[in-house]
């Protein structure tokens, strides 16, 4: 009996092992930026990390050249006064993964010169390990509300943001944009624009060719179709340096139930949300957590009757 009980112990631990590495992700810190003083000072480290889900168990990888730049982990008084005269680590050699192997707020700069100061810091949250269906994964109903004004950027405004393209990217990032929804674009005028453009003019930033072009601060733009909206600018490079938008509008939900209209948006903020039956537009994406979890469960049982024969 009690060997049985050692065995079960074993594959319940190697069951959770496995759960754990599933959930595993390395994080390139500033993706392809690396880990340096960033162009824009420290927003770009700022909006890299909110675009992300931090789990305990995941892999904080810093890409720098090993002399040019170094990496320490500090105090959150450290990290706002970018004070690095006693870290709690110092990592001189890169490029260099650390473990995030615990919950909690993390805080990392560069000791170097004055790298720090200019925004060389990153300052991350790291949750409780979720299992092999963590929740960017599952899909959130579409909620029933009236029309919304979303302000571009926010403070930021419309303009070349001082840390490119992902500046946009992580503002409409946890939006969810309806049919009958309103875009304010504030900028200054003569010195932007407001350049409504197709997917391949996107891509390439080549505005040879627009759909339309507004010029008097602030544009008002209304979302009147479902469908994928694409904006950046016509001035000279603005493109090139981050000015673009692009976002996903679906259906409006707010007068039919919202099980019938339109599809899943994926959701960084919701951590308990069912699968919505849905009618499926084309851009519904399947829901992707099952297949996973039934990997898990398959090795599980397999090494459950390994264990049971090892006991017989
Ligand atoms: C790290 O930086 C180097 C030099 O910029 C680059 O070639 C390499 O692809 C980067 N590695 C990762 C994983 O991003
Ligand atoms: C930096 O931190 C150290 C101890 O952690 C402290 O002694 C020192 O006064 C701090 N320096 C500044 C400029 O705050
Ligand atoms: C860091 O982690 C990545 C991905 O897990 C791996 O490819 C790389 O070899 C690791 N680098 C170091 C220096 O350990
Ligand atoms: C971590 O999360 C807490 C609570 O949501 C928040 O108050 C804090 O500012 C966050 N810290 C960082 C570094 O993002
Ligand atoms: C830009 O697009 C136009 C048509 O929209 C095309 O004629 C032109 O060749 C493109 N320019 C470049 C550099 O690809
Ligand atoms: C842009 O110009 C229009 C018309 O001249 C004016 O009403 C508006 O206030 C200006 N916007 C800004 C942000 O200066
Ligand atoms: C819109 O959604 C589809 C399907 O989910 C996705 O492939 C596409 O990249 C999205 N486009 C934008 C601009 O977010």
């Amino acid at each position: 009996m009690a060997k049985m009980c050692v065995a079960i112990a074993a594959v319940l631990a190697v069951a959770a092992l496995l759960q754990t590495s599933t959930a595993q992700t390395t994080h390139v810190v500033g993706d392809s930026l690396g880990w340096l003083v960033p162009p824009g000072g420290k927003i770009a480290y700022e909006t890299w990390a909110d675009m992300q889900t931090f789990v305990v168990g995941d892999i904080l990888m810093f890409n720098f050249t090993t002399g040019e730049q170094d990496v320490a982990r500090v105090t959150k008084e450290a990290f706002d006064s970018c004070n690095s005269t006693s870290p709690i680590f110092l990592e001189t050699t890169g490029p260099f993964n650390y473990t995030l192997d615990a919950a909690g707020e993390y805080y990392f700069i560069g000791t170097m010169d004055r790298h720090c100061f200019f925004g060389q810091k990153l300052a991350i949250n790291v949750s409780a390990s979720t299992g092999p269906t963590p929740s960017p994964q599952a899909p959130t109903p579409t909620p029933v509300r009236g029309p919304m004004t979303y302000v571009v950027g926010d403070d930021l405004g419309w303009l070349v943001p001082p840390g490119g393209y992902i500046a946009y990217e992580t503002w409409a990032y946890d939006k969810t944009f309806l049919v009958g929804d309103v875009l304010v674009f504030n900028f200054k005028n003569k010195t932007q624009d407001v350049a409504v453009v197709t997917e391949e003019a996107y891509d390439s930033c080549n505005t040879t060719t627009t759909i339309a072009v507004y010029r008097t601060s602030p544009v008002k733009y209304t979302l009147t179709a479902a469908g994928e909206y694409f904006f950046t600018s016509t001035f000279s490079r603005h493109c090139f340096f981050g000015q673009k938008l692009a976002i996903n509008v679906t259906a409006s939900s707010s007068a039919t139930p919202p099980s019938t209209t339109t599809a899943p948006t994926p959701s960084s903020s919701s951590s308990s949300s069912a699968p919505s039956p849905t009618a499926g537009g084309p851009s519904a994406p399947p829901p992707e957590s099952s297949a996973p979890a039934r990997a898990i469960f398959g090795i599980s049982s397999t090494l459950l009757l390994i264990a049971l024969a090892l006991v017989h």
